[in-house]
């Protein structure tokens, strides 16, 4: 094993690999329909790595000590036979644990498939329980019962279930409540996600950021909440379990409260480029590298030289002036 660190000592641990750009929805903060509508350019398949060339490339990970995947999209499950990938990754030795990352509405079609095929752990989107709001979210594309019977099923079949849900003022806020106790309830976890800059087209403010200090308080109000240790060094959401049960909640506050000294993810794009940080403006293209017939060891090397000398902490770094500076890659393209 070939373990690396980049220029702030932090290892390589984990790999989230899309599998394309497309989605079903076109929720504002991410593909707002004004901009991803009926001419917007997705990628051609041919550009799209295929099976062989991701579970290759995952290999390669492997070999920097990644055990952990996580499928992203787009929406992943649009991505045809995705459950034939996720048994390939499961039979590649060192990989212990693929999750994806989902808007749930194929998932009731598809759980059972990717349970059998290997798939530990699916994250699911939602944004709010009341029809009207998550329509206006995800630009009037799906129904909140499609997702939870999604959820139910995701559940039944064995997968961990967490919920992601984005908040952003103005839209949701006074979801927040609901939503803790309806997952309370179902003993899922349910993770807020504090609304994020990436790419350029959601016209993110700092203003329509609701802080995961907020956040907390409103739960709080609801259910009294106390801190939980990680599960993991680097992990992506602060917990906390409610004082009267053992179901807990998580905090993404990437703005407010940044987790850049710790973060150990490369990501790799549907078309195939290498990125070190979810709000790179470009990335390291590996397509090339696998299809003019480089060795495993040439682009090794090439994928180790990026994270030696990655020094990515855009979090850490971000002010509402730097957010609008640089042309970032979107977040439909580079996986969530
Ligand atoms: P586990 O901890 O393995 O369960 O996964 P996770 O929480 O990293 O996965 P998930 O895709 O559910 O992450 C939830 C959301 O957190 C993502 O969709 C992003 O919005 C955000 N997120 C994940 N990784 C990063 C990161 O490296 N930087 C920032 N700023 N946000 C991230
Ligand atoms: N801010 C915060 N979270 C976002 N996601 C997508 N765009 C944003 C954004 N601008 C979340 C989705 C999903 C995951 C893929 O990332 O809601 O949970
Ligand atoms: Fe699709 Fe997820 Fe982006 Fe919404 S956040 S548009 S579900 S990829
Ligand atoms: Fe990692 Fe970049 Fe997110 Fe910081 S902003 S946690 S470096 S992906």
């Amino acid at each position: 094993m070939n373990l690396i660190q980049d220029q702030f000592k932090r290892p390589l641990r984990d790999l989230r690999i899309s599998v394309t750009d497309r989605c079903n929805f076109r929720c504002r903060y991410c593909m707002p329909a004004e901009i991803f509508g009926p001419d917007y350019a997705f990628l051609p398949s041919q550009q799209i790595l295929t099976f062989d060339e991701i579970e290759r490339l995952a290999k390669i990970f492997v070999s920097f000590g990644v055990k952990k995947i996580r499928i992203t999209g787009g929406e992943p499950l649009l991505r045809k036979n995705v459950a034939q990938l996720i048994e390939r990754l499961h039979h590649v030795q060192g990989i212990e644990d693929i999750a994806m990352t989902t808007n749930g509405t194929l998932l009731k079609k598809f759980a059972e498939d990717l349970a059998k095929a290997g798939l530990s752990r699916v994250s699911v989107s939602l944004d709010s329980l009341n029809e009207e709001r998550f329509l206006s979210m995800n630009g009037r594309r799906g129904k909140v019962n499609n997702v939870l019977e999604g959820i139910e099923k995701a559940k039944q079949v064995g997968l961990q279930v967490k919920i992601n849900m984005v908040v952003q003022k103005g839209q949701n806020e006074q979801d927040i409540i609901p939503m803790a106790h309806f997952f309370k309830e179902k003993k899922h976890i349910l993770r807020f996600i504090e609304y994020m800059d990436v790419g350029n087209s959601n016209g993110w403010r700092l203003d329509d950021v609701v802080s995961k200090k907020e956040i907390l308080q409103a739960v709080h109000r609801f259910s009294p909440i106390e801190p939980v240790s990680p599960n993991y060094k680097g992990e992506v959401a602060t917990r906390y379990r409610y004082k009267d049960s053992d179901q807990e909640i998580g905090v993404i506050s990437s703005v407010t409260d940044s987790f850049c000294a710790t973060c150990t993810r490369a990501r790799i794009s549907a078309e195939g480029k290498l990125y070190t940080c979810l709000f790179a403006t470009d990335g390291t293209d590996l397509r090339e590298l696998l299809r003019s017939g480089q060795t495993d060891d040439v682009i090794a090397e090439c994928i180790a030289a990026v994270w030696q000398n990655r020094t990515d902490r855009y979090s850490d770094e971000r002010t509402e002036h730097t957010s609008h500076q640089q042309r970032k890659v979107e977040m439909s393209h580079i996986g969530g």
